[in-house]
């Protein structure tokens, strides 16, 4: 069985990470146009670069919480692919072992000047003058506003295999990503887990759960072990 779970910044809400369109969220504090765009980052890198820095301390600090740690149980009944727009990295240290970070990744830095030369870096800040191995200025491997999303064939192929679909805390405002909640096939079992969902951006046929990702993947998680476990025999 092939499974997908599709996470967005509602799944690490209840780690303490700020979403983004919620009250309070990322873009009410700071201009998508002054921190996450290619042109930001030409005009002023250090701005650039001290926001995903704090973005980083901040995951350095969180843990994973329940939802993120419910989803390798899964893996008792099928192969689960995590694709997520989420940078942090809870989804690997809550034990998922194939993540598609469709966004790019906070951990990892890359060269300014051409998509490559990426690197490891952990939770280390970047500075104005750290260089990438092409000795141009070292930026963070994330998939800034009007960026190519270089892992979205791979996962619309993922999607049009997969036998149950898991969309969890994403508002489907952002494209390409959004749009793969409609490249599941016919065959597909998709479930949705929001409190808030806009389900204006949904396609038909899906399983509505309005819970916080905790609460509706440890009871989402139990319905599917528990139906894949045999029938108990009748006496
Ligand atoms: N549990 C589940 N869902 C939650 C929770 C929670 N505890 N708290 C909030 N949510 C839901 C909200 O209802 C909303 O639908 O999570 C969603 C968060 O939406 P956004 O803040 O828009 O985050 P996301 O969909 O991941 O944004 C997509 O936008 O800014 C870009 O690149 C960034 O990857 C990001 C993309």
């Amino acid at each position: 069985m092939e499974i997908i779970i599709f996470s967005g910044a509602g799944i690490s809400a209840e780690s303490g990470i700020a979403t983004f369109r919620d009250s309070g969220g990322l873009w009410e504090q700071h201009k998508i146009e002054e921190v996450a765009t290619p042109e930001a980052f030409h005009k002023n890198p250090k701005l650039v670069l001290d926001f995903y820095n704090q973005r980083r301390q901040n995951i350095q600090n969180a843990v994973p919480n329940e939802a993120h740690r419910k989803i390798p149980l899964l893996e008792s009944i099928g192969n689960v692919n995590v694709i997520t727009q989420n940078i942090d990295d809870l989804h690997e240290r809550a034990g998922s072992a194939q993540v598609i970070h469709l966004h790019g990744c906070i951990t990892q830095a890359k060269s300014s000047r051409i998509d490559d030369f990426i690197e490891e870096i952990g939770y280390l800040d970047i500075n104005v003058g750290d260089l990438a191995k092409d000795k141009s200025q070292l930026r963070p491997h994330i998939v800034w506003f009007g960026e190519p999303v270089p892992a979205m064939d791979l996962a619309i192929d993922l999607v049009k295999n997969a036998d149950i679909m898991i969309t969890i805390g994403s508002s489907l405002n952002v494209y390409p990503a959004a749009s793969l909640v409609l490249e599941t096939s016919t065959k597909c079992q998709h479930f949705v887990i929001d409190p808030n969902v806009q389900d204006l951006n949904l396609p038909e046929n899906y399983t509505l759960i309005k819970e916080q990702a905790s609460e509706g993947l440890n009871n989402l998680v139990q319905h599917l072990t528990n139906r894949q476990k045999k029938p108990l025999k009748s006496e």
